[in-house]
């Protein structure tokens, strides 16, 4: 049963909706997902509407408040149970999966409604993405939208820049998308697929 389809005609404003036409792509029924910022939990839901009951989805926030308001939000709809919510830093991935995964979703920043001073930060971003790349299964994603904008995110770009610049085209293909009528500061997502 197919639980979630695209709408049919997508407004692509910013980085998230263009983010959510890549679940659509590379998520089905069975498959497994990480989602490493849960935040309200709008991409949790999404993925484990996409992953059906036979998948199961991994979310981690570092703020309980995030990890109860996706817990409460999967469980409005019936699908909290694939999806296992981990309260601890993305740092910590591999300590919690072994994958493969087929997608590993970041949003990074801060809580939209929440505590602006908590906030991804470059090293335990760069930390968490490297294990990404591990756990992903041939020809899986991981998709990153980056927020320049915000007190330290300029950093965290640049950190997360230079850390896939870096990644051997052998073995990922990796992408950057960014609008290019908005301003510099403007989030844009990152897509990395592991090369099968
Ligand atoms: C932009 S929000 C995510 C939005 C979310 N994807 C949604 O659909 O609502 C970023 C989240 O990252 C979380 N965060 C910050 N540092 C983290 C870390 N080290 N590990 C996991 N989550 C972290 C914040 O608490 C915040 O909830």
């Amino acid at each position: 049963m197919i639980e979630s389809s695209p709408p049919s005609i997508p407004a692509l404003r910013g980085p998230v909706p263009l983010s959510h036409l890549f679940l659509h792509s590379f998520l089905s029924a069975g498959h497994s997902a990480v989602d490493a910022t849960c935040g309200n939990g709008h991409d949790t839901l999404l993925l484990a509407r996409l992953v059906g009951s036979g998948g199961h989805v991994w979310g981690f926030d570092i703020q309980p408040q995030a990890i109860a308001e996706t817990g409460r939000r999967l469980a409005e709809v019936g699908l909290a149970d694939r999806v296992t919510l981990l309260p601890v830093g993305h740092e910590e991935l591999e300590r919690h999966i072994t994958g493969p995964v087929r997608v590993v979703l970041f949003n990074l920043g801060y809580l939209p409604g929440g505590d602006r001073s908590v906030v991804t930060r470059p090293g335990t971003t760069s930390a968490a993405l490297v294990q990404s790349l591990r756990l992903l299964e041939a020809g899986g994603i991981l998709l990153v939208t980056v927020y320049p904008g915000h007190s330290g995110g300029t950093e965290e770009r640049d950190t997360v820049e230079s850390w896939a610049a870096g990644l051997d085209p052998r073995a990922f293909h990796c992408w950057r998308m960014a609008q290019n009528n908005t301003a510099p500061s403007a989030p844009y997502l990152l897509l990395i697929q592991s090369a099968s």
